[in-house]
């Protein structure tokens, strides 16, 4: 959260004042609004930007949950839209000059944070590219008739914690000890957590993703690592920016892929020194395995996740 409570107008304390509310761990307070938990300075982005927010028909919004792999979905949109511009491999490729999160910005948190009617100079391209943490239902009624397109990573529960307590760690300079990872487990499970509960998050995009797949891609980040030539070519495809033969035979998908590949964005001078929203770039890179959680979270902790999992999915179709 990087917006100040003084950010909180009159009419959204008094919303604040009837919803639930929560203190986390760290003394910061949530409150539960539509069915999804705010920092009650993201709450004021939200409604900004569902006041405010014009769609524009081209527009192309990439969600996430935090620490799904947001990053590089960024990265990966950028470089697919990018290569009409013949950016791919040349020198001037924008992300190799500035952080995925410095390109396209979140919705809540950086565009509307502030204001309901930004100036939005800086998205003057076509088509506009945003992000946000913000659940699917949130958007549904600000997005309505809107033919703009939505694409959504998701990432299984255990390496999200894992990451999200190392990254919050990072973040704030401490010392990440089990009794944060603990109450963060707790607070994930109990879904008060930002953004939280996770499981009606990754479901009102995947339920979207079947009722309007034109305009709601499912993503998982697993797929993507395992099979990244298929995914990216699905993800072109969704976008409306297919490979072409001649460019799958000039190696232009191995180019995307690499220069997006975490080893090549973590090694650029931009990430290794520039900061976003008071975030080191640095910290937004860190393993990207798949289960690296594995020998960190207790036997406990597992089933309780795939128990959490188990419950709340059953009846989707979308496992773990
Ligand atoms: P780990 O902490 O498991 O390493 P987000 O981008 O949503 O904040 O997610 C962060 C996770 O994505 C981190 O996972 C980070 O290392 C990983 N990540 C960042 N950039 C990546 C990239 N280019 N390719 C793959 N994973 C990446």
């Amino acid at each position: 959260p990087n917006v100040r409570d003084d950010k909180i107008s009159e009419e959204t304390k008094k919303l604040i004042s009837s919803l639930p509310s929560h203190t986390d761990s760290q003394g910061q307070k949530l409150c539960k609004y539509q069915g999804c938990w705010y920092y009650y300075n993201t709450l004021q982005g939200v409604l900004n930007f569902q006041s405010g927010f014009q769609p524009q028909d081209t527009d192309i919004i990439l969600a996430s949950y935090p620490k799904s792999g947001t990053t590089w979905l960024k990265a990966l949109t950028v470089a697919l839209l990018g290569r009409s511009k013949n950016h791919s491999s040349s020198n001037d490729h924008p992300l190799l000059y500035d952080n995925p999160h410095g390109i396209v910005p979140f919705l809540e948190i950086d565009v509307y944070h502030e204001s309901s009617s930004p100036n939005l100079d800086n998205f003057s391209a076509t088509p506009r590219l945003f992000s946000t943490h913000m659940p699917l239902h949130a958007m549904q009624e600000t997005l309505k008739q809107s033919p703009c397109k939505i694409v959504y990573v998701c990432r299984n529960l255990k390496d999200t914690l894992f990451s999200t307590w190392l990254f919050a760690c990072a973040i704030f300079k401490i010392e990440p000890t089990r009794s944060i990872l603990d109450s963060m487990f707790k607070s994930l499970c109990n879904g008060t957590i930002f953004y939280g509960p996770f499981w009606d998050h990754l479901l009102s995009y995947w339920r979207g993703s079947f009722k309007d797949p034109k305009h709601v891609l499912f993503m998982r980040y697993e797929e993507m690592k395992a099979e990244p030539h298929e995914q990216i070519k699905r993800h072109a495809d969704f976008l409306g920016c297919p490979f072409t033969k001649q460019e799958e035979e000039s190696g232009v998908v191995d180019k995307i892929l690499d220069l997006c590949s975490l080893r090549n964005l973590s090694s650029l001078e931009v990430n290794k020194t520039g900061k976003v929203n008071n975030v080191d770039h640095k910290n937004f890179f860190r393993k990207g395995e798949v289960g690296d959680s594995k020998n960190y979270l207790t036997t406990e902790m597992e089933n309780k996740i795939d128990m959490i999992i188990q419950e709340k999915l059953q009846s989707s179709g979308l496992n773990f």
